[in-house]
């Protein structure tokens, strides 16, 4: 099992190039079996969710050719609709799949996502948008099995705003007959990624990015051409870890119109932060950083998937940081990892109150989820001695050789095992 050893106490300094989103990438690559042609897809990160969804892509029968940051997928040889729980199971993003099978192939059998660390993860949701566009869904034997000869445009409110259902229903009305309208809609930018990218293929959407998508079905979807957006997720981690260390750090590539809420929260923990085009630079000035509070919610306003990031800072800020974790249920699993380190946490249900410590002292840790690993890395850049952190796989799932990235910007990070 592979590690990550880091010796803390280094200001970071220099420049980080910004990869592809995930969570946007995740999606535009199921999007593909929409097409009746090939589809090409640029500034694809190296993550292992990616290879994951190439290998279901390839287990349907699409044809992959990968060349650097560069995929082309061509669905015209998708000869199966089956997305097994072998490969589900590991990725829940897999469930994307169902939307562009449905309305592609008229039927679609994916297996029920389980859960994950963060929580129970239900898709209710997409199942009750399938079932709105007029398909026959049934969940049984682990898995989700839909049909429908011709989806039909239809009005879709969602009952909790949902990144992965507004998606796999936006995907599914594209070839749906008539227009279709999705209220309580997600607003995160990877939605209106996958809008770009759907629209590059002949769709017909608007209002991508606000509460209500209107969508005029077509007849077919061509091939086509999409670069994918920065991922700001990755930037908010870079900016986090430059804050904590009191470095000097310039994220380029990056999409500083898509974290708005994390830039502003970055000021109030004392960050001198510029915008240049798509170069944004943080500045700390070797201070410490003040404690911030943190409450997540959907785009635009504070992303979870900064919460944990976030509370690493909060560990050794000056002054008491509360957090309050709204999207899912069990988003704490790095406080007892953090508490190794020496932080001061008290969790209250949802709430977590975290009061600065002068400094974390390395120790063993454990990555429990992908942006938990990503807080126990930023801890241990500013602890001192060395922190080594275990079951990094999690981590590889969505940063693109993160410990290259942090080198270059000096951190005494290596991979061992
Ligand atoms: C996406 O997950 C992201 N993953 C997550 O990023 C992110 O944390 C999340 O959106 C919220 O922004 C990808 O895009 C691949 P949701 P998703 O549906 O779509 C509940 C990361 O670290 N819900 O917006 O699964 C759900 O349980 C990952 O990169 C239902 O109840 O999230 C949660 O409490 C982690 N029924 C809330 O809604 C449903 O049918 C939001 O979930 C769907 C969701």
């Amino acid at each position: 099992m592979q590690k990550i050893v880091v010796e803390g106490g280094v200001p970071l300094h220099g420049e980080v190039r910004i990869s592809g989103a995930k969570n946007a990438v995740l999606p535009i690559l199921c999007a593909a079996l929409l097409a009746d042609g090939p589809v090409v897809i640029r500034n694809v990160p190296q993550l292992h969710d990616v290879r994951t969804t190439l290998k279901v892509l390839s287990e349907l029968g699409a044809g992959i050719r990968a060349d650097g940051d560069l995929i082309e997928i061509d669905p015209r040889s998708v000869h199966s609709q089956v997305a097994p729980y072998e490969l589900v199971k590991t990725m829940r993003a897999s469930v994307l799949v169902l939307g562009p099978l449905l309305a592609k192939h008229g039927a679609a059998e994916v297996s029920l996502p389980g859960g994950c660390a963060i929580g129970s993860r239900p898709v209710d949701q997409h199942i009750k948008g399938m079932q709105a566009l007029g398909a026959d869904v049934t969940v049984d034997h682990g898995f989700i099995k839909a049909s429908a000869k011709r989806l039909r445009g239809a009005r879709v409110v969602f009952d909790m705003v949902s990144v992965g259902a507004t998606e796999n229903v936006l995907m599914a009305a594209v070839l749906a007959e008539g227009t279709s309208v999705l209220e309580n809609a997600a607003m995160e930018p990877e939605i209106v990624d996958l809008a770009d990218c759907l629209k590059a293929m002949g769709a017909r959407i608007e209002g991508a990015g606000t509460p209500r998508i209107t969508v005029e079905g077509v007849d077919r979807l061509h091939g086509g051409e999409h670069a994918v957006v920065a991922d700001r997720i990755e930037t908010g981690t870079f900016l986090v870890a430059a804050a904590m260390t009191g470095g000097h750090v310039t994220a380029t590539h990056a999409r500083p119109d898509t974290l708005d809420a994390v830039l502003d929260k970055l000021r109030h923990a004392g960050a001198d932060i510029a915008v240049d085009g798509d170069r944004i630079t943080l500045d700390m000035r070797r201070r410490r950083p003040r404690s911030v509070d943190i409450t997540t919610a959907p785009h635009p306003a504070f992303p979870t998937d900064m919460q944990a990031q976030f509370m690493a800072l909060d560990c050794i800020a000056d002054g008491a940081g509360v957090i309050n974790e709204t999207i899912f249920e069990n988003r704490f699993m790095h406080v007892n990892e953090l508490l190794r380190l020496g932080a001061d946490i008290r969790v209250d249900g949802h709430t977590a109150v975290v009061r600065g410590v002068e400094k974390l002292s390395g120790a063993p840790v454990m990555a429990t989820d992908l942006r938990a690993s990503a807080s126990l890395i930023l801890a241990g850049l500013v602890a001192e001695g060395e922190t080594t952190i275990d079951r990094i796989y999690h981590l590889d799932r969505g940063y693109e050789n993160i410990e290259a990235k942090l080198s270059g910007l000096g951190a005494r990070i290596r991979r061992i095992g």
